[in-house]
């Protein structure tokens, strides 16, 4: 199965550690003297395969990066670098397009406004596609220069020689887990700190979430997401707010129990264990407010400025900054010379980590990246009648896509039926179910099961139901065998 990355979820923290320690070889073997984070020379490794960079939203670090890391192992680009030259702006939809350019190119990188857009072009290519954004939604590779940065600076914490490396390996959750990582900015937008805080719940790290302003905090779905994936739970904090010793003025701190029964010891964690989880700030990671994403809408004022007096604080001595970039004015240029700044490093670390990406999909290192993905998880709802993605921005939304894209949906929750959209991950609750062979509906939404999968079709509400032809079925549910598969 070719194997593409569209959500940080897509990679086992195996695959991680496999391809951070890629990334460490070619740090080490392209070493820039002068710089230690830059890589430099060119490698034969893909002399024979061409990179498609298909960029429709703007890019400097993401395409640039993904570029030189191709040619630095060796392989070739092609790119498009502003949607406005493609054909999607004559309205070609996106299965079009990646049908197209798999004929030209080994694999795809895509950035794209709408949520989504990337597992539709992995949906139809045969080629490896990488997700370099897709609207709100996730930024997995952002994510990888995130996760390497840390790791790196946690290892040089630790002071960990190569003596003590071969001695004993320490893994990534071993490195990261029971940090404390404040994400600040636009959360509600940002689809950098939509894959961070997914990685960062699964490695065990206490997120301390300070928006811009409240409308900037998590969207529903990334917390939905986050409780029912990794077990996250938000433990309110706002009560210690004044005794924190920085100037977060978060209301709550999500944290993953190690064990699950570990969350009905504390219904609300002591204070003394919410005061050690705050107590040290181990990352501050800004974020921009993204004004094009808020069309229409009133911008809030200016957001919190991360700068040298904001670090003062005892909680940050330590802190690392980082920063996906790029910014505006939350993070103070007055920054750009202390040593917790990380963000210029995060950058540079675009290329070897991008480097062991593209050589784990193109396998130019076979078995590099084993993971399944996402896929299988949760059982699958697809059909093109019945509920619909209730987000305006999922790719499923727009007129182009919906001329053959199906709606599909995982079932995520089977008691209180739940689905969450297979695209963007916007979850709704059908409150009705129905059998396609004999238009009938009911209300009894938990008996979803004794409809076969051909048959099963979910709705929003009885109108919709109604809408669509179908009826009421006052009698109680039978199971398809009971009535007959297709009766
Ligand atoms: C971010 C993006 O495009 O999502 N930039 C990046 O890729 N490093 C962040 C942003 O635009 O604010």
């Amino acid at each position: 199965m070719v194997k593409s990355l569209v959500s940080i979820e897509d990679l086992s923290d195996d695959d991680l550690e496999a391809l951070f320690d890629l990334a460490d070889h070619f740090l080490e073997e392209m070493k820039d003297e002068s710089r230690p984070f830059r890589v430099r020379g060119r490698r034969q490794l893909a002399d024979d395969q061409i990179l498609a960079t298909l960029f429709h939203e703007p890019s400097t670090r993401t395409r640039l990066s993904f570029e030189s890391a191709m040619i630095r192992l060796g392989g070739h680009i092609i790119s498009s670098p502003d949607g406005k030259s493609t054909s999607a702006v004559k309205g070609e939809s996106i299965a079009d397009t990646v049908r197209v350019v798999e004929n030209y190119a080994d694999a795809i990188v895509i950035r794209h406004p709408w949520e989504g857009a990337a597992q539709v072009a992995a949906d139809y290519t045969a080629v490896p596609v990488i997700n370099a954004g897709d609207g709100s939604h996730e930024h997995p590779t952002q994510t990888l220069c995130d996760l390497y940065t840390l790791r790196a600076a946690q290892q040089s914490r630790r002071g960990r020689s190569k003596k003590d490396a071969k001695r004993k390996r320490q893994s990534l959750r071993e490195l990261l887990g029971g940090l404390t990582v404040v994400l600040a900015g636009d959360l509600h937008h940002g689809r950098t700190v939509h894959s961070l805080v997914y990685a960062l719940a699964r490695l065990g790290v206490s997120i301390l979430p300070a928006p811009a302003t409240s409308e900037y905090d998590f969207p529903a779905h990334v917390r939905r997401r986050l409780a029912r994936d990794y077990q996250c739970v938000s433990v309110p904090c706002a009560a210690l707010a004044d005794e924190f010793p920085g100037d977060v003025p978060a209301d709550y701190l999500y944290i993953t129990p190690e064990k699950s029964h570990q969350l009905s010891l504390w219904e609300q964690p002591p204070d003394e264990l919410i005061r050690k989880w705050t107590r040290r700030v181990d990352v501050v990671y800004a974020t921009r407010v993204q004004e094009e994403r808020r069309v229409g809408e009133e911008v809030p004022p200016r957001a919190r400025v991360i700068n040298t007096e904001f670090l003062t604080k005892s909680a940050y001595k330590d802190s690392r900054i980082m920063h996906p970039l790029p910014r505006v004015d939350e993070l103070s240029y007055d920054l750009d010379n202390d040593k917790r700044s990380m963000y210029f490093r995060q950058a540079a670390y675009g290329v070897p980590v991008r480097m062991a990406l593209i050589a784990g999909l193109l396998e130019l290192r076979p078995g590099l990246i084993a993971a399944e993905g996402r896929q299988g998880r949760y059982p699958v709802y697809a059909r093109r009648e019945g509920i619909a993605c209730t987000n305006p921005r999922c790719v499923t939304s727009q007129e182009s896509e919906r001329r053959y894209l199906s709606q599909k949906f995982w079932i995520v929750d089977d008691q209180e039926l739940t689905v969450r959209c297979a695209y963007c991950d916007f979850e709704q609750e059908p409150k009705v179910i129905a059998r396609a062979s004999t238009r009938k509906y009911h209300t009894e939404t938990r008996r979803w099961k004794s409809i076969g999968q051909k048959n099963l079709v979910f709705f929003a509400d009885e109108a919709q139901a109604r809408e669509a032809g179908y009826e009421p079925q006052h009698a109680p549910l039978r199971s398809e065998t009971e009535c007959g598969a297709g009766v």
